[in-house]
């Protein structure tokens, strides 16, 4: 029955090239939901807002619409021609499942990286520990032919010796750096690979959760393809940022310390935010939150990120941060530490014309943290 199926899969799949993901979907139905809840597919001007509001102010020249490179690099006329059509690549695989799956190696470049593709459709990279080399689709009859097992895949090959894919650089065509004209990064995320870490970008945003990878050979687990971060299982994050408290005589002090390979909150009208409260006789008390965030200057003023060509604050969380707060803690205090994001500031929202939106502004908890005195 399994093989009458895939033939007919086969057949069907001639006539379904023009969403590729959507092929995929058939045997990696977990991978598939998920990947269309992420920002990778949403990734567009037709699905992301911010995105959106940001490139219809952008300052526009013959290149047209050079976003595409990183944001929607699946379609390929776009990235060719510049121009910017409402088509279903832009809408439904923005960044597809093809496309970071044959990143074959990532070559450096000023203003940005460049992910060098296979161009190949039915050979995908991928990590497995224990695993290397090539694998194709093999079936192995037993029992004179009554019983037919198979393994890998029917529709690809899959390669697991590509390094990139083990330690992370496969992220970092698009994530490493995003400089302006003034050669100013304003995708700021200052990573570094490097292959002594314990955690890649991939383990700690691409975790394995419980599902099957493929409907063919069960598996209990797979990669998180929703991606874990600031749109999605945010709160899980939290694991990888610590709180370190300091109680002094006139203050107290909490360093934020990052335990990531990048900068924490470095995309251009972010906000991380620390909200700190303290239950004392029944009372509660509101400190003023610490914000953290870069703002971008030129000559001494805020300007749009294409304009940047300096940081006017920075108080990103780099590898740590120790944050002041003026109130006293006194025995029996009860302090509850509250560290989150918001996609956009209030600012934001309005030097980019949107409307606000629970979605865009809402404060999205990364970690809580409770300490007794
Ligand atoms: C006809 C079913 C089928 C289709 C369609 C299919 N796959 Fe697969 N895929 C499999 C099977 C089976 C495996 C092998 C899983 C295993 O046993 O390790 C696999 C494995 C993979 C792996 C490696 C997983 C691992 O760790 O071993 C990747 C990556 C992958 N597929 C990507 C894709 C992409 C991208 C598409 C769409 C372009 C796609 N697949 C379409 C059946 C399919
Ligand atoms: C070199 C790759 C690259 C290019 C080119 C690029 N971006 Fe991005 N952009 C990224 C990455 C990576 C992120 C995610 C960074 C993060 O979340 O910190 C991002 C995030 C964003 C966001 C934030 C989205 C959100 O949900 O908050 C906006 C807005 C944005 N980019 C606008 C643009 C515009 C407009 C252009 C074209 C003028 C552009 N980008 C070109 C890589 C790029
Ligand atoms: C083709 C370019 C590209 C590649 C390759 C890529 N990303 Fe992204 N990524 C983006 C863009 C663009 C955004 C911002 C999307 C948006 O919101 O507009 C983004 C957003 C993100 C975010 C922020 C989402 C959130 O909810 O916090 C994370 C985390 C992320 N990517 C991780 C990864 C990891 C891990 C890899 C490697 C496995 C990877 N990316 C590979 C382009 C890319
Ligand atoms: C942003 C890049 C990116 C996109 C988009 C993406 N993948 Fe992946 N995928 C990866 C990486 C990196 C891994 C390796 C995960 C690991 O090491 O555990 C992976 C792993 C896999 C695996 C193996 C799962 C496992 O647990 O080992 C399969 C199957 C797969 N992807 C299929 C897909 C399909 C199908 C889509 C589209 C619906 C897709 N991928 C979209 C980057 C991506
Ligand atoms: C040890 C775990 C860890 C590793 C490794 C890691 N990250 Fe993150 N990442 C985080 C945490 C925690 C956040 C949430 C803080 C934040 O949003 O800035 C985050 C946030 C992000 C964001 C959103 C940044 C923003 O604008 O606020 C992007 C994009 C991202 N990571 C990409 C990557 C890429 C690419 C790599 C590999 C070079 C990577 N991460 C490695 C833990 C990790």
């Amino acid at each position: 029955m399994k093989y009458i199926l895939i033939t007919t899969f086969f057949l069907l799949s001639g006539l379904l090239l023009a969403n590729e993901s959507k092929l995929c979907q058939k045997c990696h139905p977990i991978i598939y939901s998920e990947y269309y809840q992420s920002s990778h597919k949403n990734a567009s001007t037709y699905n992301n807002p911010i995105h959106k509001a940001m490139w219809d102010k952008h300052p526009k020249n013959e290149k047209g619409y050079t976003c595409a490179k990183c944001h929607s690099p699946s379609d390929i006329k776009s990235v060719q021609t510049g121009e910017l059509t409402n088509n279903s690549i832009q809408k439904d695989e923005a960044i597809s499942c093809v496309f970071c799956h044959t990143i074959k190696t990532i070559e450096e470049g000023n203003f940005s990286n460049i992910n060098v593709s296979t161009g190949k459709k039915k050979e995908f990279f991928t990590a497995e520990k224990g695993k290397k080399g090539k694998a194709k689709y093999e079936t192995v009859t037993s029992w004179f032919g009554l019983v037919k097992e198979s393994k890998n895949s029917p529709y690809h090959t899959i390669d697991y010796s590509n390094e990139n894919y083990y330690t992370g650089n496969v992220c970092m065509g698009c994530h490493s750096h995003t400089n302006n004209e003034h050669s100013f990064d304003i995708t700021m995320l200052d990573a570094v690979i490097d292959e002594k870490d314990t955690n890649t970008c991939v383990t700690c945003h691409m975790p394995q959760v419980m599902g099957t990878k493929v409907t063919i050979n069960e598996t209990k687990t797979h990669a998180y393809h929703g991606i874990a971060g600031i749109y999605h299982k945010s709160e899980k994050m939290g694991m990888y940022i610590d709180f370190k408290l300091f109680k002094n005589t006139n203050n107290f002090v909490v360093n934020v310390i990052n335990k990531s390979n990048h900068a924490f909150f470095g995309q251009a009208f972010r906000q991380g935010i620390l909200k700190a409260e303290i239950s004392r006789n029944g009372k509660i008390i509101e400190l003023e939150p610490f914000v953290f965030e870069r703002i971008l200057g030129k000559d001494g003023k805020e300007v749009m990120p294409w304009n940047a060509n300096m940081a006017l604050k920075d108080t990103l969380v780099y590898a740590k941060r120790e944050v002041v707060f003026k109130e006293v803690l006194l025995d029996g205090d009860n302090l509850k530490l509250t560290l989150g994001i918001k996609m956009i500031s209030k600012d934001g929202l309005k030097k980019l014309g949107l409307k606000d939106n629970n979605e865009l502004t809402k404060f999205r908890v990364l970690k809580t943290q409770k300490f007794n005195f």
